[in-house]
């Protein structure tokens, strides 16, 4: 189970594989955040989707602190095969009495205990001196011996502890039978190079450490998990204490997916892992669906933008060669593939790409007429999503057929003012205006148009729908009219209610001849 143990010292010159063990602990370091406690049956769902991402082992909580974790652990230890399943404690018997119990069912089990190591914790939280924090960590780990063959034991602020004493308590935990020992930089304090150099000096200068597996756990107060992480692995630590979406403590804790990525898009890193990182999305989501923690739109590898392109320029690029502006394939990650976000700054390419992802390949012509109505959607909408599409596509080719076209639209309307509109049509090349009342703006405009075509027409049905969210929506009106017995339908969209509805109208009416 340890790292090869020939490379001590040799790091940073070799290039070859190794396994890096994935410990997750997002149903422990994550799930005691104020807001993301999980009851057992979401964990379980949880536990058996990291199981399907492939993670080694699942950190399935902290079985003394309430009946309820341990009541987890059990069951989860009863729902996945695969993955270890570890349960914290103090390094106190009573808590690894407990762990051990809620173990029971677990195919494979560890026990994850440890103390301070740091002078903050051990004169000022623990109030004891380096040799009894020694003593008692060494007592813990054999005790825990005692009911797994597998424990780790952790040197809480092992990131701002002395290395000299940290690698003497590392030394004697692995000599009382810590299978890993596991290096927190508990408060997110350590630059890369400082956490890199602590798990070098600790691969070099505690003579029995090819008998365990140096573990990293990063906090991110500093926003350098995954960089401090990286930098432990490079220096030869094997396991990765990590959380789905970063979640954890404080800032959080290392985010899986952010590791694994970057292990996985850096061949010449040449580590082994067993994640299977199309599973990495519907992973994210569930965790961020269950826990209420919504994932920050830039967020790396899983946030809404990771691989949306908005810029013209860069949307180019994408739609020729995919590398120009992306170093991950979406699908790689569970993402069908890049989106490229319609907005304001978007060219015709993407445009078109949009439509002939939707079936929709207009000419020249025809492209030129949605493109135009797509800016002055775009100028009014933050992002053109494909509904809004599919509707511009239908206003474009009704538009295209219609002889007459609504050229203006003004509207007096409010809270005691009689609703009053003037409308100007073009109608076979002429342009008319005409103004009137009517009980609301849509009925004023409507009237007006009424009087221009002079059409005995009455409306039939009247259906106005939002299309997406957002009160900067785009919205969708059908309007059904009889005339002289017939039916005609009409339909229109705008971001402006009343223009959507008199253009609907229009659209109707212009069928009629
Ligand atoms: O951050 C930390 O030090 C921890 C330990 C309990 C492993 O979460
Ligand atoms: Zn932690």
């Amino acid at each position: 189970m340890g790292p090869t143990r020939a490379r001590i010292g040799l790091y940073r010159q070799t290039n070859m594989s190794d396994k890096v063990y994935i410990f997750d602990t997002t149903l422990r370091d994550a799930e005691q955040v104020p807001g993301c406690q999980l009851n057992t049956i979401e964990k379980i769902e949880v536990a058996r989707q990291l199981e399907k991402l492939g993670v080694d082992i699942i950190e399935a909580g902290f079985p003394i602190s309430s009946p309820g974790d341990f009541n987890s652990v059990v069951e989860i230890s009863k729902a996945v095969t695969n993955p270890t399943i570890c349960a914290l404690t103090r390094a106190v018997k009573k808590d690894i009495d407990v762990a051990a119990q809620s173990l029971e069912f677990a195919k494979r089990g560890r026990i994850h205990t440890g103390i301070g190591t740091s002078t903050y914790h051990i004169y000022e939280k623990l109030r004891m001196t380096p040799e009894t924090v020694m003593e008692q960590a060494v007592e813990a780990v054999k005790y825990a011996r005692r009911f797994v063959d597998d424990v780790e034991f952790y040197a809480e602020d092992a990131g701002r502890t002395d290395e000299e004493f940290l690698a003497r308590v590392v030394e004697a935990v692995i000599a009382a039978g810590a299978t890993v020992v596991n290096i927190p930089d508990t408060t997110g304090y350590c630059l890369p190079s400082e956490y890199g150099a602590k798990i070098a000096y600790l691969m070099n200068n505690v003579p029995n450490i090819d008998k365990a597996i140096i573990s990293t756990h990063c906090h991110n107060d500093l926003g350098m998990a995954t960089a401090n992480t990286l930098a432990a692995v490079q220096n030869g630590a094997r396991q990765v204490e990590v959380t789905i979406n970063g979640l954890g403590e404080r800032a959080g804790n290392t985010a899986l997916e952010e590791v694994v990525m970057a292990i996985k898009c850096h061949k010449n890193l040449d580590f082994e892992i067993g994640i299977d990182s199309k599973q990495i999305i519907t992973t994210s989501k569930l965790v961020s669906n269950l826990m209420r923690m919504p994932v920050q739109a830039n967020k790396a590898i899983v946030g809404r933008n990771a691989f949306a392109h908005s810029s013209g320029i860069h949307q180019d690029g994408v739609l020729k060669s995919r590398e120009t502006y992306e170093i991950i394939d979406p699908e790689d990650v569970g993402v069908d593939q890049s989106s490229i976000v319609l907005t304001a700054r978007s060219g015709r390419a993407a445009l078109k790409h949009h439509l002939s992802e939707i079936g929709y390949n207009p000419d020249n012509e025809e492209l030129d007429e949605i493109y135009q109505r797509f800016l002055e959607l775009a100028d009014k909408k933050k992002m053109v999503t494909t509904r809004d599409l599919e509707v511009l596509i239908g206003t474009a080719s009704s538009r295209r057929r219609m002889s007459i076209q609504l050229t203006g639209l003004q509207i007096v309307c409010g809270k005691s003012t009689v609703p009053t509109a003037t409308v100007q049509i073009s109608f076979d090349g002429d342009t008319f205006t005409e103004t009137a009342c009517g009980n609301g703006p849509v009925d004023a405009a409507i009237t007006a148009v009424k009087n221009i075509t002079k059409r005995r027409v009455h409306i039939e049905e009247f259906l106005i729908q939002a299309i997406t969210r957002g009160s900067d929506d785009l919205g969708k009106v059908h309007m059904s009219i009889s005339h002289k017995g017939k039916m005609y339908h009409g339909f229109g969209a705008n971001t402006d209610i009343v223009t959507a509805s008199v253009e609907s109208f229009i659209d109707a009416i212009s069928k009629i001849a």
